[in-house]
């Protein structure tokens, strides 16, 4: 029997405005606005995208109710990402949600933003959903079995975490500095490529060969990250070859270095995957746990997704990956975090207030 119970919610931490719906757990509307205004900036700004946010979030939400075919008095909670995030946007998704739950007397469902990249494995579109997403079609939605590893990549977090339950999880290891995404986006900027760097470096380095360059890889005990150095590694490997070849930007090297960046962009993703699968291995051995799974926008990245099933067919360890359109952020894993959390009768108060930091 089903309860009916549905939940609007609501994902604003940083440059994507997006709102879903979801009944029983079943995913039904999930409409995310990305805003464009920061690309001529190489990043993210702040002020820019808070505004934007307030422009986009009512039609918005407006849009992911009607597509969800859903009256406003169906709605049982309204869920929002309390953080972490960029505080000015997540002001804006989090007053938005607390207006709307009092207007219409419902309760409030707070959301760790990393938690709802995890719980991106437990969405469960409805066939309408699918039938009206061609990225869906065919494809097998798989539900890691607790316990699990999931390694967590992002353009702010890389972590590996411990997920016991839906709501029940540990970080065992995370970034001391940069997060992967962090390091993609940052090396893209220095080969002149738009922003966010971390498709085009993935685009790119199809094409070029890992081994032409070799870059520097930590070496940080336990099962922490580091990506500054190899960050500077890049850097510095670019600085040396425009002294070499008497270069005074990117792009005269590039007309003197056959497949410069395709074979830079292609050591830089080998080098990410390795630092990211070598403690991931170290977790599972550590734990003894052999369920992997990978979530947040990195996971989009193609020599990300081969090296981990290569990996769980070296090792016989299942290997779990989001469809694509579930890795970037959007409201959907939001509301699968929060439809846990509302069966648990874990409301928040409404004077509860936005944080841009935190831990799981
Ligand atoms: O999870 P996400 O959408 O936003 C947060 O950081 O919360 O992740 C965005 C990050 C960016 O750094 C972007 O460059 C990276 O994910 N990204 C990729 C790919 N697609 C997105 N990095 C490498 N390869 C990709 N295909």
């Amino acid at each position: 029997m089903k309860d009916n119970i549905v939940i609007l919610a609501i994902e604003s931490s940083c440059d994507d405005t997006s709102a879903a719906v979801i009944r029983d757990g079943e995913l039904l509307s999930n409409v995310i606005a990305s805003q464009q205004v920061h690309a001529e900036y190489g990043g993210v700004v702040p002020e820019l995208a808070s505004r934007a946010h307030q422009l986009n979030i009512l039609p918005v939400v407006d849009t992911a109710v009607r597509r969800a075919g859903i009256q406003r008095s169906d709605i049982s909670a309204v869920a929002f990402t309390r953080g972490p995030g960029l505080l000015g946007s997540l002001l804006v998704g989090t007053s938005f949600a607390k207006g709307l739950a009092l207007s219409i007397g419902v309760p409030l469902v707070e959301v760790n933003h990393l938690q709802g990249h995890i719980m991106a494995h437990f969405l469960e579109p409805s066939d309408a959903y699918r039938a009206a997403t061609p990225s869906l079609q065919g494809v097998e939605l798989r539900h890691p079995e607790y316990p699990f590893l999931c390694l967590l990549v992002s353009g702010g977090n890389s972590q590996i975490v411990r997920v016991d339950g839906p709501c029940s999880m540990a970080i065992l290891g995370q970034t001391i500095d940069d997060a992967a995404g962090e390091a993609f986006d940052k090396c893209a900027k220095v080969l002149g490529l738009p922003y966010p760097g971390g498709p085009w470096v993935d685009k790119l380095a199809r094409q070029g060969d890992p081994a032409k360059y070799t870059l520097a890889k930590p070496n940080i005990p336990g099962l922490d990250y580091s990506f500054s150095g190899l960050k500077t590694s890049f850097l510095y490997t670019l600085r040396d070859m425009l002294r070499e070849h008497g270069a005074d930007s990117v792009d005269k090297l590039a007309e003197q270095v056959p497949q410069l960046r395709e074979d830079l962009c292609a050591a830089l993703q080998n080098t990410v995957v390795d630092i990211l699968l070598a403690k991931l291995k170290k977790a599972a051995q550590q734990t003894g746990i052999r369920r992997l799974a990978v979530a947040g926008g990195v996971s989009a990245n193609s020599g990300l997704r081969a090296a981990m099933l290569d990996l769980g067919r070296r090792h016989r360890w299942d290997i779990f990956i989001p469809p694509f359109s579930f890795t970037t952020d959007n409201a959907a894993m939001i509301g699968q975090a929060a439809y846990y959390k509302y069966l648990n009768g874990d409301f928040c108060p409404v004077d509860a207030a936005p944080y841009a930091k935190t831990r799981i």
